[in-house]
């Protein structure tokens, strides 16, 4: 999967160059980039130069001996090099340093947005475990749920990244932040109030996530992730195509996993009856696309999310 980043520099690549023939310059050049920890390298034919990251710094190194270069620089830092032919008239040089600029900005913006992301679900993540912490019985569970999640939309052509199918997965009970320790690990059953506030964790998860606009996809899977399929789930009770498809795969990969551990008030169930439980749940409870890709998984590879206890 390409990362935001990535795709998003080579848009801007590509606006580069029509603005250069807008403009009318005729000039052969060499992109250098700086994205996170690795280097791209560019041609103005539009050809990437590959290899490992030695040979690419040993071109670079190269490339900063022999030909001159304009650098791409952002607020904060250097994002790479533009290497150009000698001899360019000076108002050639101008007009791509101009152009540079909106590179730089470009990347700028993007290396924030990461940085923020990776901040906030970094909090988020801390969180998870505060709340998985309350509950012995839960302890690990949203890790697997995200890898689960990843594992079905490894099979199914999904309108998301890997990086929002694992926040997704990650982040589906964190509404549970709010609600006390002494009604999550209750043993017995529940009190009709005590179900509602159990039922409450979607929406409060939802309304956590919702003001984040780089987990807007998320925000909308934990808010459906308790919906049925036959539109018999919470909180608003959405039915087939109507629950946000990344909630359909956290739904199966939720009930999978809470299966096959133990809680308060039963062992957990084998591998083979949970998967069958699923399976008979397919169009009631769950969506059959995603059963489907859920039970063409190999055993070993849902083994290594789940561990040995299944
Ligand atoms: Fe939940």
């Amino acid at each position: 999967m390409v990362k935001k980043t990535e795709s998003a520099i080579m848009i801007d690549l590509t606006q580069f160059n029509k603005d250069l023939a807008t403009l009318g310059i005729k000039v052969t050049y060499t992109m250098v980039v700086y994205i996170g920890d690795t280097y791209r390298i560019i041609t103005s034919k539009g050809e990437e130069i590959g290899g490992s990251r030695e040979e690419k710094e040993k071109i670079i190194a190269h490339l900063l001996s022999k030909q001159p270069f304009l650098p791409i620089t952002g607020e904060e830092m250097n994002h790479g090099y533009l290497f150009i032919e000698t001899g360019l008239a000076a108002d050639v040089m101008e007009k791509l340093k101009i152009l540079l600029r909106s590179i730089s900005f470009s990347m700028d913006k993007y290396m924030l947005e990461e940085r923020m992301q990776s901040c906030s679900l970094g909090i988020l993540d801390s969180a998870v475990n505060a709340i998985e912490a309350k509950d012995v019985y839960t302890k690990g569970h949203s890790d697997r749920v995200a890898g689960l999640a990843q594992l079905i939309a490894e099979r199914m052509d999904l309108p998301y990244s890997e990086k929002e199918v694992a926040q997704a997965g990650l982040l589906h009970d964190i509404g549970k932040i709010g609600i006390s320790e002494r009604i999550l690990t209750k043993p017995g059953s529940l009190t009709d109030e005590e179900y509602q506030i159990i039922k409450s964790h979607p929406e409060k998860g939802a309304q956590i996530l919702e003001p984040l606009v780089m987990f807007k996809k998320s925000a909308a899977a934990v808010r459906h992730h308790h919906e049925r399929y036959d539109g018999k789930g919470y909180p608003d009770g959405l039915a087939g195509e109507e629950i946000p498809l990344l909630a359909r795969v956290i739904a199966v990969s939720d009930a999978f996993d809470a299966m096959t551990s133990d809680r308060p008030y039963r062992k957990a169930f084998s591998y083979d009856i949970a998967r069958q439980k699923i399976l008979s749940a397919s169009g009631t409870q769950f969506d059959p696309t995603v059963v489907e890709a859920f039970n063409s998984i190999e055993e070993k590879k849902i083994s290594s999310v789940i561990g040995s206890r299944a």
